[in-house]
């Protein structure tokens, strides 16, 4: 069906990411950074192409992005790349991003082995092709001894449903005995969320303009700094995210203390 957009064989990760690192401080690079990928379809439109030609450049943004973020010294990224609320879109639409998600998981896998790129996952698994699973395990099996940088991908994620599926959890173990009530607590609550293992988010990006959250890691960003840009995802360059973390850099995080002075 959509034979025109996948003929190039262009799932190659850029060899060399140019930016300019100066005036960046070396020594405070956000550990983690969340990213809301927004404008796909807008920057498409404008320049009159159809919607999913603008995903489809954003996977080529996303493995630029991560690339930069590797050598920057980022230990991982969170990429929101299929909400549960994303099910809502025109059917075709739906299947295009299902298929570039499993060619992507296909073509990128040797590219994330060699470049030591860890793939992970979070969101609900039920409801997925079968064969984006099948690319999924695949990807988390033959990267999982990778020790670079972490790229998580969001598919089929929504902070309200991970944090239902944290509770349901924590409630299973409590009915069963193994956890008691009093010991619930941040850390526990935390392994039961699909981001277990992973620290929250320093950054979160969202490209497109749109200030808002939009069901993103509701409970993992309550001390994430939050920048934005209207720039459409497709047309974002390491140069912008050189530019947020400059402006996280300045940031004062407090975490609801108050600086030393
Ligand atoms: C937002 O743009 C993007 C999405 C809903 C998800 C698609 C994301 C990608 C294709 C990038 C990552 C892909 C892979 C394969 C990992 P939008 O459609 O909401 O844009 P709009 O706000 O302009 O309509």
């Amino acid at each position: 069906m959509f034979k025109g957009l996948f003929q190039k064989p262009v799932y190659s990760m850029p060899s060399k990411v140019k930016m300019d690192t100066s005036g960046l401080d070396m020594s405070n690079i956000p550990e983690h950074i969340a990213i809301i990928m927004d404008g796909n379809g807008r920057w498409a439109k404008e320049q009159g192409k159809v919607r999913t030609f603008g995903h489809k450049a954003g996977a080529e943004t996303l493995k630029k992005i991560v690339k930069a973020a590797d050598a920057l010294g980022i230990k991982a990224i969170t990429a929101y790349a299929f909400s549960t609320e994303n099910w809502k879109r025109p059917v075709t639409e739906v299947h295009f991003i299902m298929e570039l998600l499993s060619r992507y998981l296909t073509s990128e896998i040797q590219e994330f082995k060699e470049n030591n790129v860890q793939v992970r996952f979070m969101g609900s698994r039920e409801g997925l092709p079968a064969i984006v699973n099948e690319k999924m395990d695949h990807a988390i099996e033959e990267t999982k001894n990778d020790t670079g940088i972490i790229l998580n991908l969001a598919i089929n994620y929504g902070g309200q449903a991970e944090i239902l599926h944290a509770v349901r959890s924590i409630a299973r173990q409590v009915a069963d005995g193994t956890l008691k009530i009093e010991d619930i607590d941040v850390p526990v609550f935390e392994n039961n969320l699909y981001s277990k293992g992973l620290p929250s988010p320093d950054l979160m990006i969202r490209t497109g303009g749109d200030l808002r959250v939009s069901n993103f890691l509701l409970w993992q960003i309550a001390y994430a700094e939050i920048w934005t840009t209207s720039v459409y995802w497709p047309d974002f360059t390491p140069d912008m995210l050189i530019e947020a973390i400059k402006i996280y850099q300045k940031r004062e995080r407090r975490f609801g203390g108050l600086v030393q002075k």
